[in-house]
């Protein structure tokens, strides 16, 4: 047997020796005859101005390797020598990048109809069973599936004093919960990230909403569950590979262990998902809508209407809200926390303002917001700066469409790059420095003119529908944490702004420590 393999080892080598010797050059022809056909396809069509401008494209990889670890950065550096507008290749796919306030403006609110499809990428398909409305293509049935949505979110926040009420109160629960835990976890000096804390938090105010039911920090389960969906935006970011280049699913590799990660992941959310709506299915009260899972089914399973919504669909809707949920707000709070370790001297200053406004005696509400500009703007300035959803979920045209006397053709892939409209030396001052006094006008009020040009939430058909939720939460959770508690560094060591590039972008390595400021306060 032992013979036999080292026979076979010999025969193949030389087999491999022999044939690797006609295969090289055949190779090394064939990379030069696409390297040449693709330049002259390149210039033929630059002068035909059937192309964007762009960079030019390379065989097979087209500009994958060109991205570098943060591709917005790379987008932005791109425009300054092609324009606002321009075409890139990724594998296989054309892509148009719209950079810089004006012509991002122009496209998703003058031209929102032909800038709201969702490209066919699988990894879209994989979301929520493919019934998920964040992932799908613009239709008429899609633009049913986001109004259920929107209202049921107005509903459950918005609609009335006491949905308000009770909205505000789930957010206060889980900021002084999470109050004591950062407590707890600095215990004895220590410093700690609060990354998987803060996800914990944001978790439970969608499934209150959703489910009417948290889960303690402590749940073994639901955070190995969350910890795998921190990775959901790494897949579904503009930029990743998995869509481009199919043919990177044939053999072993990076890309492709990713995408098989991504799809168990969505496979175990959404399985979570399932199981939890099946539940209210088997109790549903027509009479009695608990939360935004009975409400959803109320409308998508019991009614009777024709507009190709299916039990699937009511599934998808639930995980569409808690998925975009929980990354994004955590997200934002973890910049927020570590920006107000890394700059005591406003840390200092929002402590003080708090504690004119509110006092210690009791816990920040949502009426002191008026009156807690500077926390505001705060807040914004981090949106800003950080551009935590640098580039939107990918898009692409419904129809031919002209922009900034461009021609985009129908179903071209459009990468928006929100950064870019956060850091246009056109609309900001000095953008690279974080500076929250920029939003305040000379009476220290929110400037709203200028609060309103930050892009975090995309704007158009596809605008986030969750931003109202979003600023509500994050206000309450900021507040409250800012009221009870002091955020500190390691001593000797600066925060580094390093982050990790995905649909959100995440701070890498934050370690901070929490102090009680005063009484530890309960909500009501
Ligand atoms: C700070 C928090 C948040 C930020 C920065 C944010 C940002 C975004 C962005 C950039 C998009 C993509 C828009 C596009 O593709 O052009 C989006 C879509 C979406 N967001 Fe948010 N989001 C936040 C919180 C939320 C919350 C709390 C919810 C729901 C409870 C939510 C629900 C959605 C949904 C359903 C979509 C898909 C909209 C569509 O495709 O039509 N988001 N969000």
């Amino acid at each position: 047997m032992a013979q036999m393999d080292t026979e076979f080892g010999v025969k193949g080598s030389s087999i491999i020796r022999e044939w690797s010797g006609q295969v090289q050059p055949a190779l090394v022809a064939s990379f030069v005859f696409l390297f040449c056909l693709e330049a002259c396809l390149w210039v033929r069509n630059l002068r035909l101005k059937r192309r964007l401008p762009g960079p030019f494209a390379w065989p097979v990889v087209g500009n994958a390797m060109q991205l570098g670890q943060m591709p917005h950065i790379t987008f932005a550096k791109l425009a300054k020598k092609y324009g606002n507008v321009y075409q890139i290749r990724l594998g296989c796919r054309d892509v148009v990048v719209l950079n810089g306030d004006r012509v991002i403006r122009e496209a998703l609110i003058q031209h929102s109809t032909e800038f709201a499809g969702r490209p066919n990428f699988v990894s879209f398909q994989a979301v929520s069973g493919g019934k998920s409305m964040t992932f799908s293509n613009y239709s008429k049935q899609w633009k049913m599936h986001r109004k259920i949505a929107q209202s049921t979110i107005r509903a459950f926040s918005s609609a009335n004093s006491q949905t308000k009420k009770a909205f505000e109160q789930q957010i206060v629960a889980e900021a002084t919960e999470l109050v004591k835990i950062f407590l707890k976890l600095s215990a004895h000096g220590q410093h700690f990230n609060p990354a998987h804390e803060l996800t914990v938090a944001a978790a439970n105010v969608m499934c209150a909403l959703c489910f009417g039911k948290r889960y303690g920090h402590e749940d073994v389960e639901f955070r190995a569950l969350l910890e795998k969906v921190d990775k959901f935006g790494e897949t579904v970011g503009a930029g990743s590979l998995v869509d481009v280049m199919p043919w990177l699913q044939s053999f072993p590799n990076p890309v492709r262990s990713m995408f098989k990660n991504f799809k168990d992941l969505n496979q175990e959310f959404f399985g979570f998902i399932q199981n939890k709506v099946q539940e209210h299915r088997e109790t549903f009260d027509p009479e009695l809508t608990r939360d935004m899972s009975d409400a959803i089914i109320g409308v998508i399973d019991k009614a009777d209407s024709d507009n190709g919504l299916t039990r699937g669909h009511t599934d998808g809707t639930v995980s569409d809200l808690i998925g975009a949920g929980l990354d994004t707000i955590s997200t934002a709070l973890h910049w927020i926390v570590l920006l107000l370790a890394k700059h005591p001297e406003m840390q200092t200053k929002l402590h003080e303002l708090i504690d004119k406004v509110v006092g210690r005696n009791r816990l920040p509400s949502v009426e002191d917001r008026s009156s807690l500009a500077y926390l505001d703007a705060f807040t914004y300035e981090t949106m800003r700066f950080t551009s935590f959803v640098p580039v939107t979920i990918p898009h692409s045209t419904t129809s031919v469409v002209t922009i900034d006397g461009l021609h985009i053709p129908k179903d071209t892939v459009v990468f928006i790059n929100q950064w870019s409209v956060n850091h246009d030396p056109l609309k900001w001052k000095d953008p690279h420095i974080f500076d929250p006094s920029r939003f305040l006008d000379e009476e220290g009020s929110l400037d709203k003119d200028l609060t309103n040009n930050v892009m975090i939430f995309s704007a158009g058909k596809r605008r986030c529908i969750g931003d109202q939720i979003a600023k509500v939460e994050i206000f309450l959770f900021f507040a409250i944490l800012l009221h009870q508690c002091s955020f500190e560094k390691c001593a000797n060591e600066d925060l580094s702004l390093n982050c990790s590039y995905g649909l959100t972008l995440k701070p890498l390595h934050c370690k901070i420590a929490a102090k009680l400021r005063g009484e530890l306060l309960e909500g009501e």
